[in-house]
């Protein structure tokens, strides 16, 4: 990948190539890296900003606090170092992946006076849904959502992603481009790493907190965005049954951003395109990164 790029590692660049661990190292063994996706965007002023940058920490210090992690850095750190990472390798359009991870190498499970260390890495980043202007296809998958008495789904930690790669392995097998997880008692949680919405009778319904869903920024930003066209958002309990008939369903997340779902488990979602309402949120989410809209420039932290 990327050679001319740095990454920023315990507090230094370093290049790319450079930053390596062993086999041996215990996150690599046990999953237990916590981990944010974050985007850039160029904005319409010719500058570079960073989407909801203080929820990301925020969020990834949630992430360690669940699991009694410490990070060996503040909040403040953090966010500096990682508009100092998409500087120095002069991003635009871009993924930024801060990781906090444990590098030490043996075969414990006892984490306790050890070492964490944070590396933050971005690449270049167009759409994460190849041809997702059209619309993407899910199917309901076949295993179940991680839930918060096993794997708190509030954390993003490396080794709660192993449902997520076995439900995308069964959907793509299957032919579709994405899988939609329900939990234990066949509620619709959220995709693989995204959340869900639909849309009946012009209203917006998502799953609620209790789902085991990870509560995601670009979720918020929707539920905000609605609110502001005027449409009701009611996050409840939503069975499967309920998207096959939903006028429209579609995915909300930092990769994904917003995009429409067309049909799932082989049932056509309404007219089989995008639909009005998912445009509109979606034109207006756009608007917004870009530093369109004077009322969510809140949200953006500039770079340059
Ligand atoms: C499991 C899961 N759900 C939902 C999301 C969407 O969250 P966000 O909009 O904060 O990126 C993500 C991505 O971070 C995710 O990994």
């Amino acid at each position: 990948m990327a050679s001319k790029q740095y990454i920023w590692h315990n507090g230094k660049f370093r290049k790319y190539e450079d930053v390596k661990v062993h086999v041996f190292t215990q996150t690599i063994q046990y999953g237990t890296g916590i981990f944010e996706g974050i985007r850039s965007y160029p904005t319409a002023d010719g500058n570079v900003a960073i989407f909801r940058l203080n929820d990301h920490v925020d969020r990834f210090f949630q992430s360690a606090q669940i699991y009694q992690f410490e990070l060996p850095f503040t909040r403040k750190q953090i966010h500096d170092a990682i508009i100092e990472t998409v500087k120095k390798n002069k991003m635009t359009h871009s993924y930024i992946r801060p990781f906090g991870f444990y590098e030490h190498q043996g075969i414990s499970l006892d984490l306790k006076g050890k070492k964490m260390s944070v590396s933050i890495t971005t690449i270049p980043f167009g759409s994460y849904f190849i041809g997702g202007e059209k619309g993407i296809t899910c199917m309901v998958s076949s295993w179940h959502k991680i839930n918060s008495g096993t794997l708190p789904p509030q954390a993003k930690v490396s080794g709660n992603y192993i449902a997520s790669i076995m439900s995308i392995a069964e959907a793509k097998h299957a032919g579709y481009d994405e899988s939609i997880l329900i939990d234990a008692t066949g509620h619709v949680t959220e995709g693989s790493g995204e959340n869900i919405f639909l849309v009946k009778d012009g209203e917006l319904i998502t799953p609620s907190k209790e789902y085991d869903i990870l509560v995601g920024i670009t979720r918020d930003s929707a539920i905000k965005l609605a609110a502001k066209l005027g449409l009701k958002v009611v996050e409840r309990g939503i069975h499967r049954e309920e998207l096959y008939t939903a006028d429209e369903v579609f995915f909300t997340g930092t990769a994904a951003e917003i995009v429409a779902i067309v049909k799932i488990d082989g049932r056509v979602i309404g007219s089989g395109k995008q639909g009005p309402i998912t445009k509109q949120i979606s034109e207006k989410f756009f608007r917004l990164v870009k530093g369109e809209d004077e009322q969510f420039k809140i949200w953006l932290t500039k770079v340059y």
